[in-house]
């Protein structure tokens, strides 16, 4: 059965506050709008279409990486309704769902059920029972407990507004009924709308079965209007994720202060101490442990690497047994092999730190290319950048680099050589032995320090 999908998006979103539509504004390190979407594309439709008012560009800019979404403006925005309308011609003739673009958290497992009442013919509501009702639709039932109507707060009677049962706004139907139904809409109530939910009306007139399903979890159709919403989602959400996690077998010093902003995977017996932030595709092997204040994003660490306090960590991957930080950055393209360690203030980008090489404190590694066993001193630089193009380094295997080295690079460093602390290294070195670039060290016995000048106080 075919399946189009209708994203309202059209409300103008003026409580935000902001230049940007409200539905890029992001939950989880992705835009409301991005999760309306994920929640769509996992129910493999046909056709997904946005229906926006506001920031055309910006949001065909945003998802320009998804070409599939057909954009349809509505202007002015004159009801739910109205901006379905909007996207009528892109419904094929099987099954049509509506959904929100402010309304992120929907679980493809929740619509489900609604897009099988649909194949069968039925109008599906996702309703909910709640202790507010206020500012919903209220959903109306005769007495055998059908739905015969969806009522507006605005167009309710004391009776209707005291109803806990609430509409979600998400619903599935047949295409073509939908189709027919938005041609005999009108605006004849308290707010001048074409009302979507005026379809259940017709629906009951024209004798279609009408199928009302309660979401479990009440935040999966909250929309958001505020930023105070938004936060309050965000704290769910998160709230949520480090629940999961623990109960896969992660410890977590305190999951009110540990945030996923992307999809991550989480091996047995992690340990996670306060304020972790995981953004985008993070990969965790068994038995890490992740010090407090850590920024880890894109980034695969493999069994049993230590992760010390105040590391950012972007695009690297560290193997099995490695230890960062404390105070690490490790930037894009950072491939750091078994056991290897990288230390205190020390940044290395685009580089390749071999099995048990060590670069402890305060160095610049950039564009290199070290082996195994390889020791770097403190202090030591890459020097890649010649003001115009970046170089290589290369360190064979087993050296040892003194202290307050420059590497200018192109270089190559021998195997299992030793460069002497504070040398300026321009050039290739063989493997073994020792080279050193220094001033040889001067003792001036006569030299006197400089006197203050008395006339001049
Ligand atoms: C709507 C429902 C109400 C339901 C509530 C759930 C109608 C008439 N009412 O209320 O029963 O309980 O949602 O939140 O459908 N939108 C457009 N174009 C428009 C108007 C709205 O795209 O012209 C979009 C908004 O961007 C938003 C959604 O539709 O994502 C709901 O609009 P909103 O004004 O928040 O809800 P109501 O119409 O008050
Ligand atoms: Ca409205």
């Amino acid at each position: 059965m075919s399946l189009s999908v209708i994203i309202l998006a059209a409300g103008m979103g003026t409580r935000m506050r902001s230049a940007t539509p409200k539905v890029l504004h992001e939950l989880a390190g992705r835009s409301l709008l991005g999760h309306a979407l994920a929640a769509a594309e996992a129910l493999a439709p046909d056709s997904v279409c946005v229906v926006y008012g506001h920031g055309g560009d910006q949001l065909r800019a945003a998802f320009k990486d998804r070409a599939y979404i057909k954009w349809r403006e509505q202007a002015p925005q004159l009801g739910t309704g109205h901006a379905v309308m909007q996207a009528r011609d892109t419904l094929s003739p099987g099954t049509a769902l509506i959904l929100y673009g402010d309304v992120p958290l929907i679980r493809p497992q929740s619509l489900a059920p609604l897009l099988q009442d649909a194949a069968a013919g039925a109008l599906a509501v996702l309703t909910a029972e709640v202790e507010d009702p206020t500012g919903y639709g209220r959903i109306v039932r005769d007495q055998t407990g059908s739905v015969i109507a969806i009522v507006e707060e605005k167009d309710a009677d004391a009776a209707t507004k005291k109803i806990r049962e609430i509409n979600s706004g998400i619903m599935a139907m047949p295409a073509p009924v939908l189709a027919g139904w938005l041609g005999r809409i009108d605006n004849k109530n308290a707010q001048a709308e074409y009302y979507l939910t005026d379809i259940i009306a017709l629906a009951v007139a024209d004798g279609v079965t009408i199928h009302s399903r309660k979401v479990a979890k009440i935040h999966e159709i909250k929309g958001i209007n505020t930023r105070r919403q938004l936060a309050e989602l965000e704290r769910t959400v998160q709230r949520e994720s480090a629940e999961y996690w623990m109960d896969q077998g992660v410890t977590l010093s305190d999951p009110a202060r540990f945030d996923i902003r992307g999809e991550v995977k989480i091996g047995r017996d992690v340990v996670i101490d306060v304020d972790v932030i995981l953004e985008g595709k993070v990969e965790i092997g068994d038995n890490v442990r992740i010090g407090p204040f850590c920024l880890i994003k894109d980034a695969k660490i493999g069994d049993g690497a230590e992760i010390h306090s105040h590391c950012h960590i972007e695009g690297a991957r560290i193997h099995a047994g490695c230890s960062v930080g404390p105070f690490a950055r490790l930037r894009p393209d950072t491939v750091m092999h078994e056991g290897a360690k990288v230390g205190n203030f020390v940044e290395v980008k685009k580089s390749v730190i071999g099995e048990h090489s060590k670069a402890n404190h305060l160095s610049y590694i950039g564009d290199a290319e070290l082996g195994r066993d390889v020791n770097i001193g403190a202090g030591t630089i890459t020097c890649n950048y010649d003001g115009a193009n970046k170089h290589k380094t290369v360190i064979e295997d087993g050296a040892f680099i003194g202290s307050d080295t420059q590497l200018v690079a192109p270089v190559r460093i021998g195997k299992d050589t030793t460069i002497g602390a504070g040398s300026t290294i321009t050039k290739d070195t063989p493997a073994g032995g020792l080279t050193l670039s220094r001033v040889k060290q001067q003792h001036v016995a006569e030299w006197k320090r400089p006197q203050k000048n008395k006339d001049k106080g």
